[in-house]
């Protein structure tokens, strides 16, 4: 059975932007793409850059280091220097907050 664990209120992810949150002891980036929102592993595969300090673009986070991109919504690299995959995230929005299922 899936866990949800409470992440943030929605109103703390400005509107195509990311955050950076910890949650579960996991450094966690958390989405909002035109408002819907998606959550990734925040700290990049190829170094060790935050993706919250990244720039998003659409459905991409540029990491902030590298310009290594990834796909948002699945963790999926898209471009050198990235070639492993971040972590994505199940996500519920429920009573205005976001719940993610880490396991
Ligand atoms: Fe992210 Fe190099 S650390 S692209």
């Amino acid at each position: 059975k899936q866990q949800w664990t409470d992440a943030s209120a929605v109103d703390e992810v400005p509107e195509d932007d990311v955050i950076g949150i910890v949650v579960g002891g996991r450094d966690i980036a958390l989405y909002n793409a035109g408002g819907e929102f998606y959550a990734t592993d925040n700290i990049c595969t190829h170094g060790h850059a935050r993706l919250c300090e990244g720039f998003l673009e659409g459905h991409e986070i540029e990491c902030p280091l590298h310009q290594g991109r990834f796909d948002i919504r699945t963790g999926a690299p898209l471009c050198a220097p990235v070639t492993e995959a971040i972590r994505s995230y199940p996500i519920r929005i429920e009573g205005g907050r976001v719940f993610l299922a880490l396991d």
